[in-house]
């Protein structure tokens, strides 16, 4: 069963007011692509903002709180997020992984906090390049999806982005083949999590995805669309990449 792309940007810590009118653009490439979903994920500040201008584009969080309200300071619970306009929210991104060693059971409560608000989770999962060169690659994904995936959640409600770390940010991308393997892998383990469901989750790509690349990258199978960090800045870079996906 083809599932529809989702092409999702991750501005991470970048973007400002003035940044914005890079929506203007997207939001008209997404309605002319409409076989393709889109969103972006600003910073959470821009979240009510991005909605704002464009109400027609699906913004999301770059991250939420497992709890709904409490002493977290700077913390933002997904019924916030979900107030603020936004559809979905990623979790498990790896520089959170890794900067606030966040754990798979923290990024899983993360998940179901999210699709309890009725929103859509896109949990992040990934090798190191250590992992990769020492043949776990597999292993360890399958790992975090047993750790992070919520087996009980509707598989409409999960997107998951598989991120090689070392593919983020770095212009590298692992081969066509590589992707393939690891798509079919996660698919296998989705269908074993949440039986019939696991085939309504789509598997993002993530990882230097560029206009250049998306082709041959969306083209793989199991691959349904991709996390894009730094290409999604710009709509110049962006909108090829919705481009390419609605091509396949
Ligand atoms: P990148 O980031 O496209 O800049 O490599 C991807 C991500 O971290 O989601």
């Amino acid at each position: 069963m083809a599932l529809r792309k989702l092409i999702a940007g991750n501005w991470k810590m970048n973007g400002s007011l003035d940044g914005l009118s890079e929506l203007d653009a997207i939001a008209e490439a997404a309605a002319t692509h409409s076989a393709v979903d889109v969103a972006i994920c600003p910073p959470a500040t821009l979240i009510a903002v991005a909605v704002a201008r464009q109400p027609g584009l699906a913004i999301g969080a770059q991250d939420c709180h497992s709890a709904a309200t409490g002493a977290h300071t700077g913390c933002l619970s997904a019924q916030m997020l979900a107030e603020a306009g936004a559809k979905m929210a990623i979790v498990g991104h790896s520089e959170r992984r890794t900067d606030n060693h966040e754990s798979d059971a923290e990024v899983r409560a993360k998940a179901v906090a999210v699709i309890n608000q009725g929103l859509t989770a896109i949990i992040c999962v990934g090798e190191s390049a250590a992992q990769r060169d020492a043949g776990d690659a597999v292993a360890v994904v399958t790992q975090q999806l047993d750790g992070s995936v919520p087996v009980e959640a509707d598989g409409a409600r999960i997107v998951i982005a598989y991120e090689p770390v070392w593919a983020i940010g770095t212009g590298r991308t692992p081969s066509t083949a590589d992707v393939a393997e690891m798509h079919s892998a996660i698919r296998a383990r989705l269908m074993a999590l949440l039986g019939e469901g696991g085939a309504a989750v789509r598997i993002l790509y993530g990882g230097s995805v560029k206009p250049s690349n998306a082709t041959e990258l969306m083209a793989v199978a199991d691959v349904d669309g991709a996390l894009v960090g730094g290409a999604s800045l710009k709509a110049a870079d962006f909108v090829p990449i919705i481009a390419a996906a609605a091509s396949i």
